[in-house]
């Protein structure tokens, strides 16, 4: 099952180091002006580059193989398409004898029987986060007026980033992060409040960037530790808006028109340059692994645009139950 969604719904496919990958897009209102230039601003945020980021560099140039014609969405499902070059498959055989500790290695191999495509990760990489970033170009449009923007907020548990960035480099290290999301503009009533509520709409779809480990909304964890008197958003408006915004803009699985609030805590990389001591699992014996290959220093890095993306693709989906045309 590798879809999200149901009013506006996605699906992935490809690995990392294949010839290509995809996204199908179903369920966008037709007449939305749709280019192939206006994905390239979102693409380029989450391009490697940067000191920290992985040495692989991709065009990511995308194809709109349809559901487009004279620069609109017809309304028909979409399909857009993305070329890996940069690929380098040797890298990566030793890793289903000796799976890399705190990778999907192991639990990829054990799931598909050996048959999976290993190399960068095959389809479990972070390489396919370029197609949650396609499909949330669109589903931005589709949100406008709401604001989706997201960033760093700190790596290595420093807000010192590029310092946090340089210690690493130097112990041959990795690190993660915290990245902070904010919507403004959000309508109060989107979101149901058991199975789709918007806090679980997004943590779904946040879960699904890979190295993601954990999501809070508002005061988050904080909250059980406050008084409710300290806690409680106290309102000001008759529109709802209210004086503080632990609830991080939800109140009962709906938006409550303040803005949406939540911060993503991103692992470090497990792909290390520092030789670490494992388990060959068909030797049964312990050995060194070195990793190969080209890997994040910290991954973080590169996600506030996927962050954004996928909050975008789960608020189109609640807005298309509400407002379907
Ligand atoms: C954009 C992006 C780049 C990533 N780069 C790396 C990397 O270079 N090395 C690595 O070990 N993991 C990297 N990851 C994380 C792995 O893809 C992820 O840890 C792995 O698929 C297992 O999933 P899990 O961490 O959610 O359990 C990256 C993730 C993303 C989203």
């Amino acid at each position: 099952m590798n879809y999200f969604g149901h009013y506006f719904r996605i699906s992935l496919f490809g690995e990392s180091h294949g010839a290509q990958m995809g996204v199908i897009v179903d369920g966008c209102p037709p007449g939305l002006p749709l280019l192939p230039d206006d994905f390239m601003h979102d693409l380029q945020r989450r391009q490697s580059g940067n000191r920290g980021a992985t040495a692989r560099t991709e065009t990511d140039v995308p194809c709109l193989a349809s559901g487009l014609y004279n620069g609109h969405t017809t309304g028909a499902p979409i399909a857009i398409l993305f070329e890996n070059h940069d690929t380098c498959a040797a890298d990566y055989a030793a890793f289903r004898d000796i799976p890399r500790p705190g990778h999907a290695d192991f639990t990829a191999t054990k799931k598909w029987k050996g048959f999976n495509d290993l190399r960068g990760g095959g389809h479990l990489s972070g390489r396919l986060t370029v197609l949650l970033v396609a499909a949330g170009v669109i589903a931005k449009k589709i949100l406008a007026p709401v604001v989706i923007q997201a960033q760093l907020e700190e790596a290595g548990g420093q807000q010192t980033i590029a310092e946090a960035i340089d210690r690493a480099i130097a112990a041959d290290d990795s690190i993660g992060g915290i990245i902070r999301c904010t919507a403004q503009q959000m309508p109060v009533g989107w979101g149901e409040p058991f199975f789709h509520s918007v806090e679980s709409q997004i943590s779904r779809l946040i879960f699904a960037i890979p190295g993601v480990n954990g999501i809070e909304f508002g005061d988050g964890f904080a909250a059980s530790q406050r008084l409710g008197s300290a806690r409680n958003d106290r309102f000001v408006a008759t529109d709802g808006t209210t004086a503080t915004n632990n609830a991080g803009g939800v109140n009962g699985g709906i938006t409550n028109g303040n803005d949406l609030v939540f911060r993503v805590a991103v692992k470090p990389p497990a792909s290390i340059a520092q030789p670490q001591q494992t388990l060959n699992i068909t030797t049964g014996q312990m050995t060194d692994l070195v990793i190969a290959g080209r890997h994040d220093v910290c991954f973080a890095l590169r996600l506030p645009v996927v962050v954004e993306a996928v909050t975008a693709i789960a608020l189109a989906d609640l807005k298309r139950a509400i407002l379907p045309a």
